[in-house]
């Protein structure tokens, strides 16, 4: 019997060794392997589910699951300690379970979702936010998160566009490596972390037609050059795990992809921790015709070299008997089971199984102040001030009337946050009334119109307000409106209109808002507009009817006070958009590092028809990737550079003087694109490579210098190698990706 150190010895070495592992490994029969490579949905263990009828007979039997390797979905440091305690009891080789769960933007105190979080431009806070996250996590017994989602979007109508950072490879790369590094810290055993899983690998934030799911169409360079960067920022930050993808690529569905798995994340990123697939992925191999049965979707899946098959039973069922009858080579299942052992091992499990499982600690950190301060100011620096025509900031003391479906609702911390109490959610009204200002507010309509019902993963829409009452509520808005000085409209998507399969062809607010929202601005003409949205949306009407608009998306636990903080002018918004908002659905996907194309159009000069452009519409967004006003103006000066031509080993120095030419202090996020005009493969027109955040009061101004490295200049050579080549090379430096402020230089064979 295989003797392990007793977890209740003092002082004894943390982690068990290689050898003890392999040790262990030989000692456990061949089901006990297989079975370390199922994970269950927490409801078999909590009773709400039980393994008979349809599930029985998906292998997901008594048996299995009291020796599956991990499970998804159970919380709570008293419950999960249970769980674990009558788990390693019956376990023939006291391995402990693994619990995991989609811990994306928050724990209990819920941080603004990814993509505004990536709107912040500042990736040190996913670092701090997912700290928090983790803490939170750990004490209530959780070990695993489903997080970074590491997928780059450009898509609009795909609805987990806000569970990315964005369009661009860079941001999203600084924001996997950080909050890789905020759930996990240096050493997974050390207090208070937990392990990250990157994911969905790879490419699924480019489902065709936006439509979840789909099949993704990309091309080799494509997926190496635009999508994989952020995967690899968040391996070669350490993660732990990673996810597989629901769709198809060349062909093949990701969860059997060998050449996706075995050449690209094992051998070409070097990933070797756990391989997880997505939920019921391995079965869904069936379904997408790529395998005839669960037997060869079992193979075929192992043979990608898929670890933990989630939630499908496929493993628990095939597996054994495949390897048996030497369909599946046993050398497989080792491999899968001694990385699911060192990821425990890691994890410090098999010294201490329930590691940060604390009651007392729970209740002292769940919601502590420190973290609904950090969750205040991230949602503060996640908010795009996207139109601005004197009326905010509100004067304090001001008689401001507060209208739309967002006034009272609770609901504003995204799809991604079943852990989250909206109960500890403060609506804007008390934010406002908190603050002691004059305000009236009014609901104004219902958030959804009766054409519209919402399922969540764990609950679904049900206001039905008739024709009637709702007219009431207008015509009760129009009324505060018309006596108004200023009106603030609180409208956008339902929190369930992004997320998971929430895929829209119109990327709009609901049709009710806008109604509400044009009677509004027919009688008064001093509407600030606070955007709530889990994606970029269709917003010309609003655009152009209202004199502000300030886009808050789906913010968070501390949402509302972080609102009337901006509305009321304590803080200055500083948010860039990280995704472009596109000018009407039609123009989608539409993103700021796109191609020249052979034929150009320039807005202002080709009038002639033989350009890449549109009959009906511009080719620019709405609102371009990386903009965002603020309460005061800057100033930056032409660009100027320490010299005109560099080796490889050397570097140029790029500055701008920025003046804060307003009467407030603020801060601008001063971005530095590179285009590289000519090279063996074309290059976007432009390219994020740097950026950097300056707060200036006014009139003060500052000179700031980034530093060209040919880090800088590698890309995805025809050699489908990542390195420089020499040429000319235009530099921009501004407040957004339109920026035409710029100089060139000449990098010089070595
Ligand atoms: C879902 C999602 C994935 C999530 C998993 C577990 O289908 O695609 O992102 O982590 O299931 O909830």
């Amino acid at each position: 019997m295989y003797e392990r150190n007793d977890p209740d010895k003092e002082g004894m070495e943390i982690n068990m060794t290689k050898q003890e592992l392999s040790a262990l490994l030989r000692e456990m029969s061949l089901e006990e392997k297989v079975n370390q490579m199922m994970q269950v949905a927490g409801g078999f263990f909590t009773g709400d589910l039980v393994a008979m009828g349809p599930i029985r007979d998906k292998g997901i039997t008594e048996e299995a699951i009291s020796q599956a390797g991990s499970v998804i979905g159970v919380y709570g440091a008293e419950k999960t300690r249970r769980i674990q305690q009558d788990y390693m009891e019956k376990h023939p080789h006291k391995i402990p379970l693994l619990f995991m769960l989609d811990v994306i933007n928050g724990f209990k105190t819920i941080f603004p979702i990814p993509l505004a979080q990536g709107a912040a431009f500042e990736p040190e806070l996913a670092e701090k936010s997912a700290r928090a996250a983790a803490k939170e996590a750990a004490v209530s017994g959780l070990h695993v998160t489903f997080a970074p989602m590491c997928d780059l979007v450009r898509d609009a109508r795909w609805g987990r566009v806000m569970e990315s950072t964005g369009e661009d490879p860079y941001l999203n790369s600084l924001y996997a490596e950080a909050m890789v590094k905020g759930f996990q810290g240096k050493d997974l055993k050390e207090k208070y972390h937990i392990a990250a899983c990157v994911k969905h690998f790879a490419g699924y934030g480019a489902p065709t037609a936006g439509r979840d799911y789909n099949t993704v169409e990309l091309s080799q360079h494509t997926l190496k050059e635009f999508y994989l960067p952020a995967y690899k920022a968040g391996i070669d930050a350490g993660a732990a795990m990673v996810m597989t993808s629901f769709h198809t690529i060349n062909g093949i569905p990701a969860t059997g992809n060998r050449w996706l798995m075995r050449d690209i994340l094992r051998k070409e990123l070097g990933f070797d921790g756990v391989l997880i697939s997505d939920w019921g992925a391995v079965e869904e191999l069936i379904c997408h015709g790529y395998c005839a049965n669960r037997r060869e979707a079992a193979a075929r899946s192992v043979k990608a070299g898929v670890d933990i098959d989630m939630m499908s039973g496929v493993y628990a069922e095939q597996l054994c008997e495949m390897v048996r009858e030497n369909v599946v080579s046993e050398t497989l299942i080792d491999e899968a089971a001694c990385r699911i052992l060192e990821l425990k091992n890691r994890l410090g499990l098999f010294e201490n199984p329930y590691k940060d499982a604390d009651e007392s600690k729970e209740k002292e950190v769940i919601l502590c102040w420190e973290h609904r301060e950090l969750a205040r100011e991230y949602a503060r620096k996640s908010f795009v001030l996207l139109k601005n025509e004197g009326v905010l900031p509100l004067a304090k003391g001001s008689r401001t009337v507060y209208i739309g479906p967002y006034v009272d609702n609770r609901n504003m911390i995204g799809a991604w946050s079943f852990t989250g109490d909206t109960d500890c959610v403060a609506t804007i009204r008390e934010a406002v009334e908190e603050r002691g200002e004059e305000a009236v507010f009014c609901q104004g309509c219902p958030m959804l119109g009766p054409d519209m019902h919402l399922e969540g993963f764990t609950e679904k829409t049900e206001e039905e307000i008739s024709r009637e009452e709702c007219e009431r509520m207008m015509e009760e808005a129009v009324q505060q409106a018309k006596r108004a000085g200023k009106v603030v409209l609180a409208i956008g998507e339902h929190r369930l209109q992004s997320g998971e399969a929430t895929s829209s062809a119109y990327i709009q607010v609901p049709q009710i808002q806008m109604e509400l929202f044009r009677r509004i601005c027919e009688v008064n003409d001093q509407v600030a507009v606070v955007l709530f949205a889990g994606r970029p949306l269709d917003i010309r009407e609003i655009a152009e009817k209202a004199k502000a608009v300030l886009l808050v998306w789906m913010p968070g636990t501390e949402g509302a006070g972080a609102i009337a903080d901006i509305l009321y002018g304590d803080f200055c918004p500083t948010g860039k958009l990280p995704m472009s908002f596109p000018y009407c659905v039609g123009q989608v996907p539409v993103h700021y590092n796109e191609y020249a194309t052979g034929r150009p159009y320039r807005e202002k000069e080709d009038r002639g028809r033989f350009h890449s452009g549109y009959l009906d519409i511009p080719n620019a967004p709405l609102y371009p990737f990386g903009y965002g006003l603020s309460y005061t103006r800057f100033e930056i000066s032409p660009v100027e550079l320490d010299r005109n031509s560099m080796r490889r080993d050397e570097k140029i120095t790029a500055s701008v003087t920025v003046k804060n030419a307003g009467q407030r202090t603020g801060t601008e996020t001063l971005q530095l694109y590179i285009h590289d005009i000519a090279a063996s493969v074309v290059r976007p027109v432009k390219e994020l490579k740097d950026f950097c955040k300056i707060t200036l009061r006014p009139g003060e101004e500052r000179k700031v210098s980034f530093s060209i490295t040919e880090d800088k200049l590698c890309f995805l050579t025809e050699n489908d190698r990542w390195e420089s080549e020499p040429g000319e090379f235009e530099v921009f430096i501004g407040s957004d990706s339109t920026t035409e402020n710029r100089a060139v230089f000449t990098l010089t064979e070595d």
